[in-house]
């Protein structure tokens, strides 16, 4: 497996390959995998000849207050995993050589980010477009692979995609979750058991939901009454949001229907979860009772 840490070689690699007429898949990615990273890069696999993976920590996306410092790293680890998965390439850049002294140019896509995790993060997606933007122009992938646990975050690159005539295709893979229902994250590691148990409330949250819809219930407040209702009977629990929206727009809605979908962001102990259902689709967790 190549490593590339320099912004030259990666692109004069991703050069060379294009010429040589080869596609290359693109996961990007901030380190710390768990099988919800190595799912998207499953994918990547069999998409393209050449498969590279990020790991970047992009210092743009994160607030002052929010956990940059902290936010788990563990390189020779995601390497070995990244290998046993089939990847060709890791690209590896330091702050350096992503921000370089004298940088200035960021990218705002603007109404899909006015909500969700846009409200309550101000600038966070300015710095996923920014950095996104950048490794696409670094690593030229011919598809790139995204999770769908980061909803918004999809449509933001979607947006970007189409306004800035990006060829790249996108892909939106399924949430990977834990046996018992919990959305991979790298931050799940920050969780002491208690507050693993309350961070259940999340997807058990989004079944009840599920269940609703399927039972007929079209009313977004009831849904989201109830939703909150139960998140809040668990201890430890603070929610940030919970939002009915519409999936393209993701403009919030009282009228649910399968275009729709419902995000949440909920503060377990310190750490801020999210997590989201789009009505009609599949959801493997069980429906409290
Ligand atoms: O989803 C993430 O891990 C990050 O937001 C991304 C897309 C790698 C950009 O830093």
């Amino acid at each position: 497996m190549d490593i590339f840490d320099s912004v030259k070689t990666m692109q004069a690699k991703a050069a060379s390959l294009r010429n040589q007429g080869k596609t290359v898949a693109f996961v990007p990615t901030m380190g710390y995998f768990h099988e919800g990273h190595l799912n998207l890069m499953r994918e990547g696999r069999k998409r393209a000849d050449y498969l590279v993976v990020s790991i970047y920590v992009n210092p743009t996306q994160f607030s002052p207050t929010e956990d940059l410092d902290q936010y788990p790293r563990d390189f020779t680890r995601d390497c070995s995993l990244a290998e046993q998965v089939g990847v060709d390439a890791v690209f590896f850049p330091d702050n350096a050589a992503m921000y370089p002294q004298g940088y200035q140019t960021y990218i705002d896509v603007e109404n899909v980010t006015r909500n969700l995790c846009g409200a309550s993060r101000p600038g966070h997606f300015r710095g996923v477009a920014t950095i996104c933007a950048k490794l696409f122009h670094i690593v030229q992938p011919h598809v790139t692979i995204f999770g769908k646990k980061d909803f918004q975050q999809l449509a933001v690159i979607k947006t970007m995609l189409r306004d800035l005539n990006m060829d790249i295709e996108l892909i939106g893979l399924a949430t990977t979750r834990e046996d018992d229902g919990l959305a991979m994250s790298s931050r799940n590691a920050y969780l002491s058991a208690e507050e693993r148990k309350s961070a259940l409330a999340l997807s058990r949250s989004l079944a009840l939901a599920k269940h609703l819809f399927e039972s007929g219930e079209t009313d977004g407040d009831t849904i989201v009454r109830q939703v909150t209702q139960y998140i809040e009977s668990h201890p430890l629990t603070n929610i940030d949001y919970v939002q009915i929206s519409n999936a393209d727009t993701i403009e919030e809605t009282k009228n649910v229907d399968r275009n729709t979908f419902i995000a949440l962001a909920v503060k377990v102990g310190a750490t801020r979860l999210i997590d989201n259902y789009v009505f009609g689709d599949a959801l493997d967790v069980p429906r409290p009772e």
